[in-house]
């Protein structure tokens, strides 16, 4: 509503002064020039009508009882909010001293007294300029405000997809390696399901011969013709050959179904989606084991698995997410491994052991040293040294918010040409416990 007054070139102005006859003369210039008239006789009945009425403009005389017009303007600026009022102080004093007085005060501007009309109408229009433009640039900041904010939400919006994407690209390249580790198992089962089938009939016709030849009456012609036909198809069958490896049929495929069903196992240990928010107490040894089996494929031709599992207690965590930091550090150390371009394969080693209320979770490959340069940035989102499509550099970011940020344990890694690089997990055994660290 102000601004419209402002775009309408009229404004509310309150006349201050002590004396009835400078108050009239002013009140009068102002409702001549367009505005709209407030008035009051000191400081304190002006500061309630400025409350009150909000107006743009105060135009006050510098000497009056009980509150002169500077301490009017001092108040004025304490209180004021979002909108500006302008201040105006109408005197007889020139002295520059007090000038100053009264610019710190936060007075914008002076008019002598006796005041002329023409100056007056200067003075405001100065007055209504400056407004204009306060007005236009506060909605001008507050429009930036609202941008930044949108341009905000949408980049937090874009990050949180490309994380999602990030999960189910990950998602995708473990099912495909799920299905390949599935695939061998259920290739044998398969095959030795073939194999039954194309004997079984065979077989049966055979049990079929010998139980006709032994309803046939005894010593028959009849007997001895089934029988020798039995005794033919019984050669020609191999049967000797398929009773000797039924045995070792059912074995093979029973191990093959224990497989298929360890491995299913795993993945649903390994992703635990019942339970993705909760704290638990959990088996981090376990996580370990499913992780690697779920991440077979993703190793098995860079690195060959030396497991130095501790006896450690069950620490309270959100196990799916601490499956994922294992996942992205095991992932990452074979990475680093099938970077090296060596012949043979690589080790990675994985240590837990307890150190006072923590557990501590060392992963060590013998891969290239990383360099001083870059180890900076390693935790930084999006930072990433691999080709294009084989890496979004995400997963050290999102271990290290899930490892510090959600379970208050340390993420951290060394890495020299001796020892090589091992990422290391430290969480504590209790949520809360914020005990020293201590280092190996
Ligand atoms: N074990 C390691 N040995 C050497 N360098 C590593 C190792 N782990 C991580 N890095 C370096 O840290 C970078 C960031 O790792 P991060 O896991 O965050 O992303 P990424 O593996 O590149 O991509 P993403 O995990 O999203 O597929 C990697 O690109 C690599 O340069
Ligand atoms: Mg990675």
């Amino acid at each position: 509503m102000q601004t419209n007054d402002l775009e309408r070139n009229s404004m509310d102005v309150l006349v201050v002064d002590d004396e009835h006859l400078s108050r009239k003369t002013l009140g009068l210039f102002v409702r001549k020039l367009g505005h709209r008239l407030l008035s009051a006789e000191n400081g304190l009945q002006a500061l309630k009508v400025w409350a009150e009425h909000a107006p743009r403009v105060v135009l006050t005389d510098w000497s009056m009882p009980e509150m002169d017009g500077a301490e009017l303007c001092r108040r004025i600026r304490d209180r004021e909010g979002g909108t500006y009022t302008y201040v105006i102080m109408v005197t007889a004093r020139t002295d520059a001293n007090d000038l100053v007085a009264g610019f710190e005060a936060g007075v914008d501007d002076y008019l002598t007294k006796p005041v002329r009309k023409e100056e007056l109408y200067v003075r405001l229009k100065a007055a209504h300029r400056l407004l204009a433009s306060r007005e236009a640039l506060r909605e001008l900041s507050e429009t930036l405000e609202k941008k930044v904010e949108e341009r905000g939400q949408e980049l937090a919006k874009a990050q949180h997809q490309l994380i999602l994407a990030e999960k189910m690209s990950a998602i995708g390249q473990l099912a495909a390696g799920i299905a390949h580790e599935l695939n061998n198992p259920i290739n044998f089962v398969s095959l030795n399901f073939q194999v039954l089938e194309e004997h079984l009939p065979l077989i049966l016709e055979v049990l079929t011969a010998h139980r006709r030849a032994a309803l046939a009456p005894p010593g028959s012609d009849e007997q001895l013709d089934l029988l020798d036909r039995a005794r033919r198809l019984d050669d020609e069958s191999s049967l000797d050959l398929i009773s000797s490896e039924v045995s070792s049929i059912f074995q093979q495929s029973r191990d093959g179904f224990q497989r298929v069903t360890a491995i299913l196992n795993s993945v649903r240990d390994f992703s635990r989606t019942d339970s993705r928010e909760a704290f638990v107490f959990s088996d981090l040894n376990k996580g370990i084991r499913d992780t690697l089996v779920v991440a077979k494929h993703a190793y098995k031709s860079h690195a060959d698995i030396v497991l130095e599992l501790g006896d450690i207690p069950h620490v309270e965590c959100i196990s799916g997410q601490i499956n994922q930091v294992f996942l992205n550090l095991i992932v990452n150390a074979s990475q680093a491994l099938a970077e090296t371009g060596r012949s043979g394969k690589g080790m990675i080693r994985i240590q837990t052991r307890r150190d006072g209320e923590h557990v501590i979770c060392a992963i060590t490959n013998n891969g290239p040293v990383i360099p001083e340069d870059v180890r900076d940035c390693l935790f930084n989102p999006f930072f990433t040294t691999k080709q294009p499509g084989r890496g979004t550099g995400l997963g050290l970011s999102i271990s290290h918010d899930i490892v510090v940020r959600k379970h208050g344990g340390r993420l951290t890694f060394t890495s020299d040409e001796n020892d090589g690089t091992t990422f290391r997990i430290v969480l504590p055994i209790r949520r809360g416990v914020e005990s020293e660290v201590r280092h190996e």
